[in-house]
C-alpha cells in the first residue's frame, strides 16, 4: 500500500519513522507492506532528519494526492484550507484519507464522512481527538450498542498543564502560562488552549460521534483558564476539589444536546481529578456500561502518529478487502442552550465586611432562585471574602445572580464562578 503523507511536522514526521520500524510486523500481521512513497509539505528545503529516498519529498500537495501510484491519503497538515480541498480530492478519487484535523472535522466534518461513504472509502481520524488515547473507535464501535448519557474529559494538555502548576506550587495562572511556553507545552499565542477552542472542537467531535448527530465547533459554550486565580485553586483545594478545563457533551431525556468547555471543580474522589500535567483523559458515562475512564497522552507526535498509524493499518486493510468503515447516519442536532444547564456552583465574592452583608448577599441569590448549600467567610476587614457552595441551579439563575451580587455596593469583586461537576 503506498501512502502520501500530506504534511511532515510534529505527527508527520513521528510517523516515519514508526511506520518504517513498523513495517515488517504489520506485513506479517496483515499480508500488507505499508510505505510511505509522497511527502507534501511547505518547505522542501528544510532538513528534517528523516530517511526518505530522493524524490520522495515535494511542495506540491496536490500532485501527491492525484498520484496514481498513492493508494491511502494521510492529512497531517492541519487547518480548514488547503486540507479541506485534498481531502476531498482524496475521497473523490477513491482513496481513504486519515487526518488528525480537529479544526477541520469540527467544522465541516459531517460533509466529509457523508463524501467518504458516498465514494465506499475510509475517512478515519482517532488522532483528531485526545492525540494517543484510543477514543473515537471505542465510542464508534465498542460502545454502538450503548445509550451514552455524558462524555467529559480533560481534552488540552496545555490548560491541564498550567492548572496542575497552579494547584502544586500556588502559581499565579500568568506564570504557570510562562513555564509551560518555555517547556514547550504552550504555543507563544496559547489563545486556542488556554480559552477552550481546541478542546471545543474535540468536544464537538465527541458529541458527534456519541450521539450520532451534527454538532459543530459553533455549536460548543467556551469558558478558558484565564480568569482562574491562585486563591480560587486554594479555596477548590481546601473544600476537596480540583480545578480542571472539561469539555463535556451530554444528552438530556429530551434528546438535546449540551456541549460546553469550562474550568470546573472536580471532586477529588473523582478519576479525573487526578490527571495532572499535560496528561488527557475522557470519562464516559452510559446506562448500561456505568463508567469507563480514558486516560494517556493526548499530544506529542509520536502519541498521535501511534493512532494515525492505527487507522492507516485498518485502511489498507478494508481497501484490499474492498470495503470501509460506514459513519452511520448523523441527525440534526437540537443543541440544550446553556442558560438551561443545571450545576451546583462555586462563587467567591470579596465584600466590605460591616454588618448586614451577608443578609444583602444572600438575598440576591434567594431573589434568583438560587438556594445556598454550604458558605464560609475567609478573612476579615479589607480582606474579608465570601465563599458560597449553592444546591443545583440553573446556569441562567445563577448568571443573573452574579449580575445582581455585582451592583451591591457592598460587593468589591465577584470572583471566578466555578461549576462543581463529577459529584
Ligand atoms: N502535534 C500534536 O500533538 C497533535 C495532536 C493531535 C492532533 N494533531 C493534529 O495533527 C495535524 C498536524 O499537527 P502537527 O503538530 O504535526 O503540525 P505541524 O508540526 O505544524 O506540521 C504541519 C506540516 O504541514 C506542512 N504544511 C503546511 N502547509 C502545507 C501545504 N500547504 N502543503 C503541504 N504541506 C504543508 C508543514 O510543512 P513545513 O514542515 O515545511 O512547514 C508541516 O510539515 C493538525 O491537524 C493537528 O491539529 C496534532
Amino acid at each position: 500500500m503506498r501512502i502520501g503523507l500530506l504534511g511532515c511536522g510534529n505527527v508527520g514526521g513521528a510517523l516515519v519513522p514508526l511506520l518504517r520500524d513498523r513495517a515488517d510486523e504489520i506485513a506479517l500481521r496483515t499480508g500488507l507492506r505499508l510505505e510511505i512513497t509522497r511527502v507534501a509539505v511547505r518547505n522542501t528545503a528544510r532538513d528534517r532528519g528523516l530517511d526518505l529516498a530522493d524524490g520522495v519529498i515535494t511542495g506540491d500537495a496536490t500532485a501527491v494526492v492525484s498520484d496514481p501510484d498513492v493508494d491511502v491519503v494521510v492529512e497531517v497538515i492541519g487547518g480548514i484550507e488547503p486540507a479541506r480541498g485534498l481531502i476531498s480530492a482524496a475521497l473523490a478519487a477513491g482513496k481513504p484519507v486519515i487526518t488528525g484535523n480537529k479544526e477541520l472535522l469540527a467544522n465541516v466534518g459531517v460533509e466529509l464522512f457523508e463524501m467518504a461513504d458516498d465514494h465506499g472509502v475510509d475517512l478515519l481520524f482517532e488522532a483528531a481527538v485526545a492525540g494517543g488515547i484510543p477514543l473515537i473507535r471505542p465510542l464508534r464501535e465498542s460502545l454502538r450498542g450503548e445509550p451514552v448519557r455524558r462524555v467529559m474529559g480533560i481534552l488540552n494538555g496545555t490548560t491541564n498543564f498550567i492548572l496542575s502548576k497552579m494547584s502544586a506550587e500556588g502559581a499565579d495562572y500568568g506564570e504557570a502560562l510562562a513555564e509551560a511556553q518555555a517547556l514547550g507545552f504552550a504555543e507563544r499565542d496559547p489563545t486556542a488552549d488556554v480559552e477552550g477552542y481546541d478542546a471545543g472542537a474535540k468536544a464537538a467531535i465527541i458529541a458527534s460521534i456519541a450521539f450520532g448527530a451534527k454538532v459543530v465547533a459553533g455549536d460548543v459554550y467556551h469558558e478558558g483558564i484565564s480568569g482562574v486565580t491562585a486563591a480560587d485553586i486554594a479555596i477548590a483545594d481546601r473544600l476537596g476539589y480540583a480545578v480542571k478545563l472539561l469539555g463535556i457533551a451530554e444528552r438530556d431525556d429530551d434528546g438535546a444536546i449540551g456541549v460546553r468547555v469550562h474550568p470546573a471543580m472536580v471532586p477529588m474522589s473523582h478519576p479525573l481529578a487526578s490527571v495532572r500535567d499535560s496528561f488527557n483523559a475522557v470519562f464516559v458515562e452510559g446506562d448500561a456500561v456505568g463508567q469507563l475512564m480514558f486516560f494517556g497522552r493526548g499530544a506529542g507526535g509520536f502519541p498521535t502518529a501511534s493512532a494515525v498509524l492505527g487507522d492507516l493499518i485498518d485502511a489498507a486493510v478494508n481497501l484490499r478487502r474492498g470495503t470501509h468503515a460506514h459513519p452511520g447516519r448523523f441527525a440534526d442536532a437540537r443543541i440544550a442552550s446553556i442558560g438551561d444547564s443545571r450545576a451546583e456552583y462555586m462563587l467567591a465574592i470579596d465584600v466590605d465586611d460591616r454588618p448586614g452583608v451577608l443578609h444583602s448577599v444572600t438575598g440576591v441569590f434567594a431573589d434568583n432562585q438560587v438556594s445556598i448549600r454550604a458558605a464560609e467567610q475567609e478573612g476579615a476587614g479589607d480582606e474579608a471574602r465570601l465563599v458560597f457552595i449553592t444546591h443545583v441551579a440553573r446556569e441562567a439563575d445563577v448568571q443573573a445572580t452574579v449580575a445582581g451580587l455585582r451592583n451591591l455596593d457592598v460587593v468589591r469583586r465577584v470572583g471566578s464562578l466555578l461549576r462543581v461537576v463529577g459529584d
